[in-house]
Formats: C-alpha cells, sequence, structure tokens
C-alpha cells in the first residue's frame, strides 16, 4: 500500500519503508512523503472526472507543495499544474511540464510576469481584474505571435458565497479579494463592446477569453454551496454567450479539505466530491439551452477542470521530530520541546490547524505496547523558536515523552514544507521522498 501507515505496536511505515531506515539518515527535523500516494491521489480525480466528461483535466495547485520530486511524479502522472507567480511557473517547467498543460491563477500578477507565461506558451491564465483582463486582451490582439493562438483566458468569478472554513481560507465572498463580481463584468462588457465599431474586430479582440473560473475556498468540509456556485456559473456564461463569447473551459477551483484522522484509501473522499460537483452543474446547466447546443447533450465540447492541492498532497506526508526536553509548569502546563518549531511546520500557529501527533519511535522504553498502557498526559508540544506562538500542537493526548522520542505530525503534506520559513534564521526544513518501498531522494535543509 501506497500511503503511510500505523501498524499499531509496529512503529511507522511510509511507503513500506521503515522510520527507522528514515531515522538512519540522521536528519532532523525532517518531512517524509510517499510520492506513490500522490499519484493515486491525482489518479482518483482523474477518473472521478472521465466519468462524467470527456474533455478534462486536473491541475494541481503547486502552492500545496512545490518540491521538485513531487512536480516530476505529477508530470509523469500526466498532470498539469496550476500556478500563482513566474516562480512557480519557472519550477514546472524545469520539472518538465509542458507550458500547455500550466494554468496561472494569481490576484496580483505583474505584467512582466504574464507576459513571460504567455510568451511561453501558457495553456490557461485565470484574470482576477477587469484591467488586467483589459491589459492582455490587448497583448494578444496586438501581438501576431502564434505561440499565443491557443491560450486560453478565463474569468475568475466572485460569487459571493460565504463557506465554513478558516476567514484566511475563504476566497469567495464579497468581502474577499478574489475574483470579478458578475455585475461588474456586465458593466465592463458592455462598455468595451460599444467601443468597437466592426463585430468582427470585437470577436478579434475577445477570443481569448473563453472560460470562467471559481475557486472559493480552501479546506472545505462540505460543498452545499456548490448548486448556488454552479448557477452563478451558468448566469455568467449565458451572458457571455450573449455577447459573442463562448465558454468552452470551466474551473471549479480546488479547495477539499482533508479530516485531521486522515483520508479514506479508498479515495472515496474525491469521488464523492466530483460526483457531487458533476452531477449538480450537468443538472442545473440542462436549464439553459442554449449553452447546452453550444456544449452538447453529453458536454462533449465543454473542458472542464480542478485545482486540487491539499487534497492530493497532504496524506503523503509525515512531519517527523524529535523530543528535545520536557517541562512541567503545573499539572496543566506540561510542554513538549521537539526540534521542529513554527518555521518547519508552521499551519498550527497560523491558522490553530490540529494535525494528529503521535509517538511513533520510543527512545528508552524498548516495549512500546507496555509505555501505551502508561498514563496519557495533555502535552503542548512546543518548538525552539523565540515566541509563545511557536507551537506545533496543544492539548494533544501522549503519554510521558522522554529525550529522543520521535514525535510524527499526520496529513502534513500541503501548506507545511511549502509555507516554510527560515525565521529565526534556522535552516529550511529538510525532507526525504520515498517511493515504491525505497528512499528516492534527500533534500537537506
Ligand atoms: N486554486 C486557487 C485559485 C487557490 O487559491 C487554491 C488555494 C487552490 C486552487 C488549491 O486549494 P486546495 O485544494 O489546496 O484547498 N495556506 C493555507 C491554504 C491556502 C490555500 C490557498 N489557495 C493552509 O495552510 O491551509
Amino acid at each position: 500500500k501506497p500511503l503511510e501507515q500505523r501498524i499499531k505496536g509496529e512503529g511507522l511505515y511510509i511507503d513500506s519503508v521503515p522510520l527507522s531506515d528514515i531515522l538512519d539518515l540522521k536528519v532532523s527535523p525532517i518531512y517524509v512523503t510517499s510520492l506513490n500516494s500522490i499519484s493515486q491521489r491525482l489518479n482518483y480525480y482523474k477518473s472521478a472526472l472521465q466519468k462524467h466528461f470527456t474533455n478534462f483535466e486536473v491541475f494541481y495547485a503547486m502552492k500545496a507543495n512545490f518540491s521538485f520530486p513531487i512536480l516530476e511524479e505529477i508530470k509523469n502522472s500526466g498532470g498539469g499544474i496550476d500556478i500563482v507567480s513566474i516562480g512557480e511557473w519557472r519550477a514546472a517547467l524545469k520539472a518538465g511540464i509542458k507550458p500547455e498543460k500550466i494554468c496561472f491563477a494569481g490576484v496580483g500578477k505583474k505584467e512582466e510576469e504574464w507576459k513571460e507565461a504567455i510568451k511561453g506558451g501558457l495553456g490557461y491564465l485565470s484574470v482576477e481584474h477587469l484591467s488586467e483582463l483589459n491589459d492582455i486582451l490587448f497583448f494578444i490582439y496586438k501581438n501576431k505571435s502564434d505561440e499565443i493562438k491557443s491560450l486560453v483566458i478565463s474569468l475568475r468569478l466572485n460569487p459571493s458565497v460565504e463557506v465554513e472554513t478558516h476567514p484566511h481560507l475563504k476566497t469567495g465572498a464579497l468581502n474577499s479579494k478574489f475574483g470579478i463580481l458578475f455585475e461588474h463584468f456586465e458593466i465592463w462588457l458592455n462598455q468595451m463592446k460599444s467601443q468597437f465599431q466592426d463585430i468582427e474586430d470585437y470577436k478579434k479582440w475577445i477570443r481569448p477569453l473563453k472560460g470562467i473560473h471559481v475557486h472559493v475556498g480552501s479546506q472545505l468540509m462540505e460543498n452545499s454551496i456548490f448548486p448556488l456556485i454552479a448557477n452563478k456559473i451558468l448566469d455568467c456564461a449565458d451572458f457571455m454567450l450573449k455577447n459573442n463569447i463562448i465558454v468552452k473551459h470551466i474551473d471549479f477551483g480546488g479547495g477539499l479539505g482533508v479530516p485531521v484522522e486522515g483520508v479514506p484509501e479508498n479515495g472515496i473522499d474525491i469521488k464523492s466530491h466530483i460526483d457531487f460537483l458533476c452531477n449538480t452543474f450537468k443538472n442545473a446547466a440542462s436549464n439553459y439551452k442554449d449553452l447546452i447546443k453550444e456544449w452538447g447533450k453529453d458536454f462533449n465540447n465543454l473542458f472542464v477542470c480542478v485545482e486540487p492541492g491539499r487534497s492530493i498532497v497532504a496524506s503523503s506526508t509525515v512531519f517527523i521530530t524529535q523530543v528535545l526536553y520536557e517541562k512541567r509548569n503545573s499539572d496543566k502546563n506540561l510542554f513538549c520541546y521537539v526540534d521542529g518549531a513554527m518555521n518547519d511546520f508552521p499551519r498550527p500557529s497560523l491558522y490553530g490547524a490540529i494535525h494528529h501527533a503521535e509517538i511513533v519511535n520510543f527512545k528508552q522504553d524498548v516495549n512500546l505496547r507496555e509505555k501505551l498502557k502508561n498514563n496519557f498526559l495533555n502535552w503542548n508540544i512546543v518548538g525552539p523558536v523565540c515566541e509563545s506562538g511557536d507551537f506545533l500542537s496543544k492539548n494533544t493526548l501522549l503519554p510521558e515523552v522522554q529525550k529522543g522520542d520521535i514525535i510524527a505530525f499526520f496529513e502534513a503534506g500541503a501548506y507545511c514544507r511549502s509555507m516554510a520559513s527560515t525565521y529565526n534564521l534556522r535552516s529550511l526544513t529538510s525532507e526525504v521522498f520515498v517511493k515504491d518501498g525505497k528512499i528516492l531522494h534527500v533534500i537537506q535543509g
């Protein structure tokens, strides 16, 4: 089995590599990632989408984890990549991802960034501002280069909906900086259209705008808001059609959340999420006769995309730390100091995120089972960084801890290593990648 496994009493395995092999590297803290787990979850997305649409793509949102072996794994599994900066663009190309399989979204792209990507053969670009859309359309209109003929531009729609997640992870509400309100797009398009005397000229100018993109938030544990979003997408597509813009490309974004207790091994979470999205969308679309005429009853003329990050990589990785000390200020204030800190593993301190923590190797006690029978205590697991916000988990039930014990944090593949920093001038966290039961790469921080 490709995923990380905890076999009670037998210790931790990551893609059948035992923890002892990782500890033999003598590098701590360290992220351990199963590459097979990543391709497996990408394939769950692909097979789920395949049941609903002939033309589709899964763009892995590399902001979740941009490590080179992960990008290579995505490339080898035939996935596309969702990027947000020119740095990500260059890293994706370096990993061998084809430019036409890259989708560039981002709320603050610089002109030189979108120009570099467009000239480099970028496949999909999502715009978040009407002035950005204007600049890009005129750039393409005036540019005779063949390379940019196939670029698909999507309007990132702000559907003004509330979702349940951490406030920092909401991206589709009225008070959000992301996307464009439909009403604003409507006014803008009517104004722009009136400036063209010749309808053919207008059509030539607007030609690259062919898509609609929505992404309403991350770490979403339920999707009951999606029917409303589907209708907003369809209303927008319908308006576009009336203005000679045939929407051929719809991107539902990412956002599928990962529970603390881990993802199901058979990918049922991904399958039911995609089934719900696709069925809802198709049902709602059946009321839009003109759009169905363009897309076909089987939606064969529509290209449907998703851009998951977390749900592809989170469960591929465990974060391994070593206990340095313990301290008991009072019965209720127990601290377990590990060598990993908020700079390595920032989600708990940034979002109050909870990652399951477990002692996976006991330094002193040979008999793990004996130890587990002991009293569980309420530990605050903290790191060496000089601030009280530096905690990896709070009130975590663990047995007695001792210097040298190994504590693992689970579901650590998404937005953990990619948000690591060198705060306090600590090294960037090391990583090890395993595949088919073997250690493939070690990247030392
Ligand atoms: N597409 C767009 C436009 C996005 O903004 C994001 C995430 C994704 C796709 C991927 O979403 P996912 O499937 O991973 O939920 N640092 C935060 C998460 C920030 C998410 C940013 N955007 C965290 O640690 O939870």
